[in-house]
């Protein structure tokens, strides 16, 4: 999830970059670079670390010119280093990159074959690379990229500039975002409008498969196929109060689309990238110096069974954590809302951990379940989003979600978040019993790595699932339906309609369905389900049949093109395919948005449902 920037005009290009990097900082931050166009060549200056390593470098050699494009770095394909930080430099070609090219591995090995030589482990070279081939063919920087945007695949957003053409920066997107910024002879381009909001208000989204060519005479847009595309400008007025939504109508929807954000800095704190494996070190720091018992990372080593327990979406975030660890780690796990469990007298084995989960950190029930697992001598282990919260502070072990303030009573990044770090405790807690290998566990933290970008193309199609929401207020009831690690997304998701749309919902194992609630089938029952190309895809999908034999009306979300939902769905949401220990993450983000638009059509109050609190300090 990087940070693009882009400049033309006349304004010191350095600083216009800059800035715009400081705003984006918060979309990675293990290197960045510029380059600037300076005398007859675009100069290339990189930095590992944070900003202020780059800004250091260029203290003593600014360069100075007209036209500059910038990156800030989250990695995913090649460790934080000077040599996979962008921009990537070829035969004249310079180019920033946020996202993943799938199929850079192929593209490689033809490149390779071919003669070309790579200076990074980055899949965004390849990009370069072709761009640069194509232009000894058309010597025109565009027609080169429509010529690349036939071989690449993935969730992209690229913006490239090239020696012999100077005056020209051309950015093209598929998934992550890109914002062109319209000046007075000057034009700016960023990942998001913050990089530009001081220099200028008009702005144009830049859309899946589009291309925009800018040159100090204004912008172009195109189809990725070349024909010229109309686009209209918006201007951005934001008051304070919208300013600190961000331009979103609710904060919400803001958090909602802060939450790549909030995965990459779950993933940033606990990764350690340059062996790619997961590191809990930080478990161990109290929040107050003044704690006398902590919990060590290898207490976590031979346990007998593992307690998770919460409330609310915490809860399904418990269940979630129930599926991957079991199935990963081998532990026992038990999963309990925590108002029941602190009364049913639980029988909690000696070498048990109990590991409470809570946005808040402050909310009763769960406060009473960690202080009774204490007082029977468990191990502890909180989750909060809260550092220095109650929770946090009693227990003996600390993990965090990193989401950042959380307004919106109905929590949604908080969830995400924690849905990431018990991804990685899932993993982590294999390693230490010897159920998975350093290379597995490689290949699981990579996958993670992905996620942020991934989650940008979902959200990119938020305009699909606003109008899939438009249909929910025909119906009287609504199933939500998953199988595995979505049958807690599923759950989730039939919370969030009732939290935010006061319509009656309920989430189900599919597998269950036969066992009643088969029965409240007909056409006014919307059934949602979630059914990606996973081991459970063919058993869901028998699961609709019996639904739609008996009149039901079917949302799906599922994995890329699937004509077996489509066919049966009313509404086919799509998701990018991706590993199973991460799909979870990827398919709530529909059922979020599906709930918040269902909510924002009827008027509701979505930052503050009704009779719900954003934290619940009484049982
Ligand atoms: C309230 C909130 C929910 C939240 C639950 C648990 O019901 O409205 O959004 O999931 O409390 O809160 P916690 O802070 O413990 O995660």
């Amino acid at each position: 999830m990087c940070g693009i920037v882009g400049y033309l005009g006349e304004k010191s290009t350095v600083d216009v970059l800059i800035n715009g990097l400081k705003k984006l900082e918060y979309r990675g931050y293990d290197s960045s670079g510029i380059a600037v166009f300076e005398k007859n060549e675009f100069k290339v200056m990189r930095a590992q670390g944070k900003l202020v390593q780059l800004e250091e470098k260029i203290k003593s050699n600014k360069p100075v010119g007209p036209v500059g494009i910038a990156h800030t770095r989250w990695a995913t394909h090649g460790v934080p280093s000077e040599k996979n930080a962008h921009p990537h430099k070829v035969d004249g070609v310079c180019l920033v990159h946020n996202g993943i090219i799938e199929n850079y591995s192929e593209l490689k090995q033809e490149l390779l074959a071919l003669g070309a030589e790579f200076s990074s482990d980055t899949d965004s070279e390849v990009v370069a690379h072709l761009i640069a081939r194509e232009l000894k063919k058309t010597l025109q920087l565009r027609q080169a990229v429509h010529e690349v945007l036939k071989k690449i695949q993935g969730a992209y957003a690229i913006l490239v500039v090239w020696d012999q053409q100077p005056q020209t920066m051309v950015a093209f997107k598929n998934g992550p975002p890109l914002i062109v910024g319209i000046g007075q002879g000057e034009m700016f381009v960023g990942s998001d409008v913050q990089a530009m909001l001081q220099y200028t208000k008009s702005v144009v989204y830049l859309e899946d498969n589009e291309v925009a060519e800018m040159t100090e005479k204004g912008v172009h847009f195109y189809s990725a196929l070349g024909e010229v595309v109309q686009k209209s400008t918006s201007h951005i007025e934001w008051s304070t109060a919208q300013a600190e939504k961000m331009g979103f109508k609710h904060y919400m929807l803001k958090e909602i689309f802060e939450q790549p954000k909030a995965v990459s800095s779950v993933l940033e704190q606990y990764i350690d990238l340059a062996t790619l494996s997961v590191n809990f070190d930080k478990m161990s720091e109290a929040p107050l110096k003044t704690a006398i018992e902590t919990l060590q990372p290898s207490e976590l080593k031979n346990l007998d069974r593992i307690f998770i327990i919460a409330c609310g979406t915490s809860f399904y975030a418990s269940m979630y954590a129930e599926y991957l660890i079991e199935k990963l780690a081998g532990v026992p796990v038990e999963v309990d809302v925590a108002s029941e469990f602190r009364y049913r007298e639980p029988v909690i084995p000696a070498n048990s951990l109990v590991m409470v989960i809570s946005q808040s950190g402050e909310t009763a029930d769960t406060l009473a379940v960690l202080r009774m697992a204490k007082e029977r001598g468990a191990k502890t282990l909180s989750l909060t989003n809260t550092k220095g919260s109650t929770i946090d502070r009693e227990s003996r072990g600390h993990l965090y979600m990193h989401a950042g303030v959380e307004i919106g009573v109905a929590s949604t990044k908080a969830f995400i978040s924690t849905l990431t770090v018990v991804n990685l405790l899932a993993i982590f807690l294999a390693r230490l019993r010897g159920s998975m290998t350093h290379e597995q566990e490689q290949s699981y933290v990579q996958n993670l790595l992905a996620l942020p970008s991934q989650m940008e193309a979902v959200l990119s199609y938020d305009k699909f699932f606003a109008k899939a929401s438009s249909v929910f207020k025909a119906y009287r009831g609504f199933l939500y339906l998953g199988r595995g690690i979505n049958y807690p997304i599923a759950m989730e998701g039939a919370l969030k309609l009732k939290e935010l749309a006061y319509m009656h919902a309920e989430g189900y194992a599919a597998g269950e369905m036969k066992h009643g609630p088969l029965a409240l089938i007909d056409s006014t029952m919307l059934v949602v389900v979630i059914c990606p190309k996973d081991a459970h895809y063919e058993k869901t999908l028998s699961n609709l049949q019996e639904a739609k034999a008996r009149g039901g009306v079917i949302v799906s979300i599922g994995t890329g093109e699937d004509k077996n939902l489509k066919e049966m769905s009313r509404e086919y949401l799509s998701l990018p395919k991706s590993d199973w220990m991460a799909s979870g993450i990827l398919s709530v983000i529909p059922v979020q948005l599906l709930a918040y638009h269902v909510a924002n059509i009827m008027g509701y109050d979505v930052d503050q449902p009704r009779n719900l609190a954003k934290s619940v300090t009484v049982e």
